[in-house]
C-alpha cells in the first residue's frame, strides 16, 4: 500500500510511521527534516520523506500528493497556543486553524477530486477538544470542533467515502507540556494508540469514529 502520514516526525505520526509493515511505501510529511530522514532508518516501510509546513506549503503538498497517489492518508498533525484567547497573538490561533482544520479540509477536498481516490482518508480529532470547550485552547479546540463537523458531514454526503475521525485522549507527547496538570490522572501511550489505529485502519470500519476516553481506564 501507498500511504501519506501528515505529521510523521513525532508523537502519534513517528509511532505510526514505525509499525507499517515492510510492503508498504511510506510519505512521511513534517516540517523537521532531520527527524524524519532519522524516522527513515527505524521503519519496516519504506520511508519517502516531505518536507512541508502545513500552515503555508499547502499547495506543495498537495501536489506532491497528487503525484504520491496514496491508498491512505493519515492527517494527524495539529496544535495551537495554550492560554486565555485573547492574551495569544490573532496569528497564533490563525496558524492552530490552518494547521489543524484548513489544510486538511484542502487535503479531503483535493483527494475526493483525484482521478483515483484515496480508498481511505483517517482525520486525526480530540476525545477532549472536538465535542467541549477546552479552556485555554479555544482555537486549537475550535479547529477540532470544525474537524468533526466536516467529518460528519462528508459522511451524510457520501457514504460511499471510506472517511474516519480518530479520536484519542491525552496522549504522552511533546503536543501535552511536560508539567500539564491532566497527566496526573494518567495518559495514553501513543505507540500502544498508533498500534490500535493501524489495526483499526485495515478494519472493516467504513466510516467509523473511534472516540478514546479522556485518560486510560
Ligand atoms: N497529545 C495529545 O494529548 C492529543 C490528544 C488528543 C488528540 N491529539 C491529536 O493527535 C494528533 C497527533 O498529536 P501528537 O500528540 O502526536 O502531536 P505532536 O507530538 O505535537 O506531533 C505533531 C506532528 O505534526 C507535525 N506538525 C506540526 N505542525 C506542523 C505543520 N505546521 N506542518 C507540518 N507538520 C506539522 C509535527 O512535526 P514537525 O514539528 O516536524 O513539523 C509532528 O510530526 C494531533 O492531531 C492532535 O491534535 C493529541
Amino acid at each position: 500500500m501507498r500511504i501519506a502520514i501528515i505529521g510523521a516526525s513525532r508523537g502519534l505520526g513517528a509511532c505510526l510511521c514505525k509499525i507499517i509493515p515492510e510492503n508498504n511505501t511510506v510519505l512521511a510529511v513534517a516540517r523537521k527534516r532531520e527527524l524524519l530522514e532519522k524516522l527513515g532508518s527505524n521503519t519496516k516501510a519504506k520511508v519517502q520523506p516531505f518536507v512541508a509546513d502545513l500552515s503555508r506549503d499547502i499547495r506543495l503538498l498537495l501536489d506532491e500528493l497528487d503525484a504520491f497517489s496514496a491508498d491512505v492518508i493519515f492527517c494527524l498533525a495539529g496544535g495551537g497556543p495554550f492560554g486565555a484567547f485573547e492574551s495569544k497573538a490573532w496569528k497564533d490561533h490563525v496558524w492552530a486553524w490552518q494547521v489543524g482544520f484548513l489544510s486538511v479540509a484542502q487535503i479531503v477536498h483535493a483527494a475526493l477530486n483525484q482521478k483515483v481516490r484515496p480508498r481511505q482518508i483517517v482525520l486525526c480529532g480530540s476525545a477532549v477538544a472536538e465535542q467541549a470547550g477546552d479552556p485555554n485552547a479555544a482555537s486549537y479546540a475550535s479547529a477540532k470542533h470544525a474537524l468533526r463537523g466536516l467529518y460528519e458531514s462528508l459522511k451524510l454526503e457520501n457514504p460511499a467515502l471510506d472517511l474516519r475521525l480518530f479520536s484519542p485522549g491525552y496522549l504522552d507527547t511533546e503536543l501535552l507540556p511536560k508539567n500539564a496538570e491532566v497527566r496526573y490522572k494518567g495518559v495514553w501511550d501513543p505507540q500502544k494508540v498508533a498500534e490500535e489505529l493501524w489495526t483499526w485502519s485495515l478494519a472493516s470500519d467504513h466510516g467509523g469514529h473511534r472516540l478514546y476516553t479522556h485518560h486510560p481506564k
